[in-house]
């Protein structure tokens, strides 16, 4: 097995086990690397072309919805599966849903893995 897997391995028992189960991952990281150039480093998008992620009703809603539109992708938006495993998923949602003035439920690996 590749040395890559053995450490997702290890982040996945980290993420079952713990208790801060993205420690190590940085959502903001995650989210200047692969949203940002469409949502934009602010979260306001580019108006009547990427959305605002800032106030957003899908955001602040359930963490699951927003798993689903990273792993299916959405009209114009790209599927993130495959890109980012379900632990990076995870830690760039929480990000997203409490960046700005977003405020919402952390979501884990599992529950992203799990759909
Ligand atoms: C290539 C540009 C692009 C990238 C990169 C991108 N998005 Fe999107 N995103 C879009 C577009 C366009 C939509 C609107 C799609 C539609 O409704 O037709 C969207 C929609 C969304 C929605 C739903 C918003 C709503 O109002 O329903 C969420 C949540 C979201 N993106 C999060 C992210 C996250 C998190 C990332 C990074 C992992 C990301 N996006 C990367 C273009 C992008």
């Amino acid at each position: 097995m590749p040395r890559s897997c053995l450490l997702l391995n290890a982040a996945f028992l980290a993420a079952c086990a713990g208790p801060d189960p993205l420690a190590g991952l940085d959502g903001q990281r995650l989210f200047f690397d692969n949203c940002a150039e469409c949502h934009q480093a602010d979260g306001q998008g580019i108006p009547n072309v990427y959305p605002a992620l800032d106030g957003n009703e899908t955001v602040a809603g359930s963490g699951a919805d927003v798993a689903l539109v990273l792993i299916i992708g959405r009209g114009e938006m790209p599927s993130f599966r495959g890109a980012l495993d379900p632990a990076e998923m995870a830690a760039v949602i929480n990000y997203v849903r409490n960046a700005w003035s977003n405020s919402g439920a952390p979501v884990s690996a599992a529950e992203v893995d799990a759909l």
